[in-house]
């Protein structure tokens, strides 16, 4: 089969590193280390396309910082998933004029997944005069190219190219963590779920080479990584358009096989292509967690299918029932949409039904929000907004209920966690995960962070629960 992917070649971000080093140059002749904010909003995708933002940042001679009357360069990684997102990106990106007329020199860019958005990218333009550069997830990989640019001569930037996308290799990154790493694997999706719109600015699925995804995995491993998540909009997908019969399970197995004390995990999978080969080569792998994020979005088919999903609620439960006969512990999450356009009360209740059947750990719940150019915006919408907040708190209430009782159950088992991070709170001062990525509040000293170590449960409320090492 021919590969239908672009790669950018590697001379072409070997020039981008030679802009990085240009820049390098002019800011080592100032008098002090410049510095960069990048504020990153949504998804994991986007923390780890931030990371590399911040490690191109780094080799163009910058430092960080989160206070953005410090920063000569504000990069602003924003989401489109919902309304809500991108309401909070506009107002702190409006009041950026502010600190911008304190600090004239400033640079401000937006980049992810509104700024390709072509309406967003207009009123950018017209109405959001202080913002220098705007660059879609596409352009991610040129980044310096358009630092120089802005650096030696005047103007902004606008560059949103609609594009099926391509891979770039080799772009450095600074990670933000030491303990949990992000791992992109492939990008872009081609489902076309009638309400989103992911696939509109994130482009087409393309998948990463197996060799260039296991070498960073090795590497993560060797710097003592102990949680590394596989990322993609859509995983199981994973290795469709590579010449190599390759899939996502395969894929499993082989970052299964790479040495090293560490727990591999994966987001997010589709229904329709999570197979049976992947729930068995999960509950082959040992490092694999024993957690799946399924997302289902609603109980209905008739919603299902407007929704355009393209799998039924009885195929749903059919994988769940498959997966929970090979792995009777694992931990089950999912996304669910209230009030899709045309979903009546009665059908909002099948979803409540998945709920009672499966018993998932813990829900990602959403208000439907239109976004402009999916299908589903077109839609006829005639339940009023009330009706839908009164399902939305229908559904965290029976979640809720079901989460507590799920937590409470844990409570006097031992098991091993790993730690990451500090809590904030005085009497459980640590951070864990359970493996299935259940969040434990832990007694104990900082040093233990970055291990595993054996957990007693002791407490558990419907967030999270709370343990001793022992
Ligand atoms: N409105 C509400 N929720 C949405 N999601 C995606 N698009 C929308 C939308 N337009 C939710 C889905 C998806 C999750 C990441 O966000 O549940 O799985
Ligand atoms: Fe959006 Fe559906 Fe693709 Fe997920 S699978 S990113 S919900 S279009």
């Amino acid at each position: 089969m021919e590969r239908n992917t672009t790669t950018i070649p590697q001379a072409d971000i070997d020039r981008q590193l030679t802009f990085c080093r240009e820049i390098a140059q002019m800011n080592a002749a100032r008098p002090e280390q410049p510095l960069a904010f990048v504020d990153t909003y949504g998804c994991q995708q986007n923390e780890a396309d931030s990371e590399r933002i911040r490690g191109y940042l780094s080799e163009m001679g910058y430092g960080f910082t989160d206070d953005e009357e410090q920063a000569q360069i504000i990069v602003l990684n924003t989401c489109a998933i919902r309304e809500h997102a991108e309401q909070r990106v506009l107002g702190n990106l409006g009041a950026l004029v502010h600190v911008k007329r304190r600090h004239p020199d400033q640079i401000i860019c937006m980049c992810g997944c509104m700024a390709q958005e072509q309406h967003v990218a207009e009123k950018i333009k017209q109405s959001f005069r202080h913002v220098d550069l705007v660059f879609g997830p596409h352009m991610l990989w040129k980044f310096p190219e358009f630092i120089h640019t802005l650096l030696t001569s005047r103007g902004r930037i606008f560059q949103i190219p609609d594009e099926a996308g391509s891979i770039a290799e080799g772009i450095p990154v600074v990670r933000q963590d030491k303990v949990k790493a992000w791992v992109s694997i492939m990008y872009g999706c081609n489902n076309f779920c009638s309400y989103c719109i992911v696939p509109y600015v994130r482009g087409r699925e393309r998948s990463r080479q197996p060799e260039d995804i296991l070498n960073e995995v090795r590497a993560l491993a060797s710097e003592g990584y102990k949680d590394i998540t596989l990322l993609g909009q859509n995983v199981n997908s994973y290795g469709k358009d590579l010449d190599s019969p390759m899939d996502f399970a395969d894929l499993l197995e082989r970052v299964n096989a790479i040495p090293g004390d560490f727990l591999i995990r994966f987001m997010t999978s589709h229904p329709k292509d999570a197979t049976q080969k992947l729930f068995e080569t999960m509950a082959r792998c040992e490092k694999v967690a024993p957690v799946l994020h399924l997302p289902f979005q609603a109980g209905n088919n008739r919603v299902l299918k407007v929704m355009n999903r393209k799998h039924t609620i009885e195929g749903y439960l059919d994988k769940i029932r498959a997966l929970r006969a090979l792995i009777p512990d694992i931990v089950l999450t999912s996304d669910v949409i209230v009030g899709f356009p045309g979903e009546t009360t009665p059908e909002f209740e099948d979803t409540l039904k998945v709920l009672e059947e499966v018993q998932f750990d813990a829900l990602f719940t959403f208000i439907y929000s239109p976004r402009v150019g999916t299908p589903a915006a077109k839609m006829d919408d005639p339940m009023p907004r009330e009706e839908k907040l009164a399902n939305f708190n229908r559904l965290v209430a029976l979640q809720d209920a079901i989460s507590e009782k799920k937590h409470a159950a844990y409570i006097g088992k031992t098991m091993r966690c790993l730690v990451d991070g500090e809590s904030g709170d005085s009497r459980y001062p640590l951070s864990a995960r359970t493996p299935g990525n259940r969040l434990v509040r832990l007694t104990g000293e900082p040093a233990a962070i970055g291990q595993f170590v054996q957990v007693k449960i002791t407490d558990a409320n419907k967030w999270s629960l709370f343990g001793e090492m022992v």
